[in-house]
């Protein structure tokens, strides 16, 4: 199975950036470090790993794990230094380095790196402007970079960039409206295929093609968009959402809160690369959405929705019946067809929307 690859992969990239690190000095003392843990093993500390395979691996090596900044369980001022591996998403990355800079104390070290490949001198040249700062070390290494700054005794003003919108409208009327955060799927924006996705299912409603579920389960939910938008559609139903971004699970349970569903539904942070279905529900009258993932990182990797569409093969076999949509060139159809009964619904603006049901 494609999943196997990713541990090593991982591993490899730990590698990379060790080489860098280790290139530079830093304190013997503990670290906060976000993305990775790469120096925690050595100087002790929290590792912030919000992507639920790196958090596992990191809490098995016996290191003290946090999801998610706004988690963290110690006081940052204790920390003479911290750590940012660069995000994909420059903003979420500009995002850390600015909270982390607003709580550790005057004196303090706080590195940024990351690879050529993210652009990462830009994003250096960005935070400095940021934070006001030039870099009292710079290093480059194994195609990476690492920019350290000295916190000065200014804070900055909030930098927060959480971005809310329009989710798809739901039975005719206005939808809900979503919080999202620079970092998580198309932060601050509706994605078109999103938006098909729930067009499709809308119309195969009213076709009366389908009758009303009394269990959704949004695989791969971001923030939560087509699982709300269903319970919002369908005031009885309860709704199952699992995610492997612990930003996303955040952002989802909240989004249940503004939109008054969270008593109707449950959110998970769950790798489909690592784990079963947790707790699965009854199949019975089940609704199964799906917008996989195709990137990790900035690269095509299909592992994950591979994963997921097995993970989907015992609902489909209890009777749950399974929307996915997908830019128009992925091959998914071969491994979905061996589930059940394959139907393409749409295809527009290059999305198509899958269908899978019972033979
Ligand atoms: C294309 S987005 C879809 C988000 C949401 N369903 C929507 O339509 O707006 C794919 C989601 O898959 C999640 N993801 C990536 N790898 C995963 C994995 N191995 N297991 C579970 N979820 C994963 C990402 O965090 C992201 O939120």
């Amino acid at each position: 199975m494609p999943a196997v690859d990713a541990p090593s992969r991982a591993a490899d990239e730990t590698a990379r950036f060790r080489r860098l690190l280790t290139s530079a000095p830093w304190t013997a003392a503990p670290i906060c470090e976000v993305g990775r843990a790469v120096l925690t093993p050595a100087l002790g500390g929290v590792a912030v790993l919000p992507w639920r395979a790196e958090a596992l691996a990191a809490g098995a090596q016996g290191l003290e794990v946090a999801p998610d900044l706004d988690a963290l369980s110690v006081p940052l001022a204790g920390f003479e230094q911290a750590l940012v591996h660069a995000d994909k998403s420059r903003e979420a990355t500009l995002c850390q380095l600015a909270w982390l800079w607003n709580r550790l104390s005057p004196g303090a070290h706080l590195g940024l790196c990351g690879g050529n490949e993210l652009g990462i001198r830009t994003t250096a040249e960005r935070a400095a402007a940021l934070l006001g700062a030039m870099p009292e070390l710079e290093r480059v290494k194994a195609k990476a970079r690492l920019v350290r700054f000295v916190r000065g005794d200014q804070g900055l003003a909030a930098h927060q960039a959480a971005a809310s919108f329009e989710g798809p409208s739901v039975g005719g009327a206005a939808g809900g409206r979503f919080r999202s955060l620079p970092g998580t799927f198309a932060a601050g924006r509706l994605d078109a295929g999103s938006a098909l996705l729930w067009r499709t299912v809308e119309r195969r409603v009213a076709e009366a093609v389908r009758p009303t579920p009394g269990c959704v389960l949004d695989l791969a939910c971001g923030v939560g968009v087509l699982g709300l938008s269903a319970l919002l559609r369908w005031p009885r139903a309860r709704a199952e959402f699992y995610d492997a971004d612990a930003r996303a699970v955040r952002l989802c349970r909240e989004n249940a809160e503004h939109l008054g569903c969270a008593g109707r539904a449950r959110v998970h942070w769950w790798d489909a690369q690592l784990e079963p279905l947790p707790q699965p529900p009854s199949a019975a009258a089940t609704l199964v959405l799906i917008n996989p993932p195709f990137h990790r990182g900035k690269a095509r990797d299909l592992g994950a929705a591979e994963a997921i569409f097995e993970r989907l093969g015992s609902l489909i076999g209890a009777g749950a019946e399974a929307f996915i949509v997908a830019n128009y060139k992925l091959p998914y159809e071969a491994p979905l067809a061996r589930l059940g009964k394959l139907q393409t619904l749409a295809s527009e603006d290059g999305f198509k929307v899958l269908h899978v049901a019972p033979e």
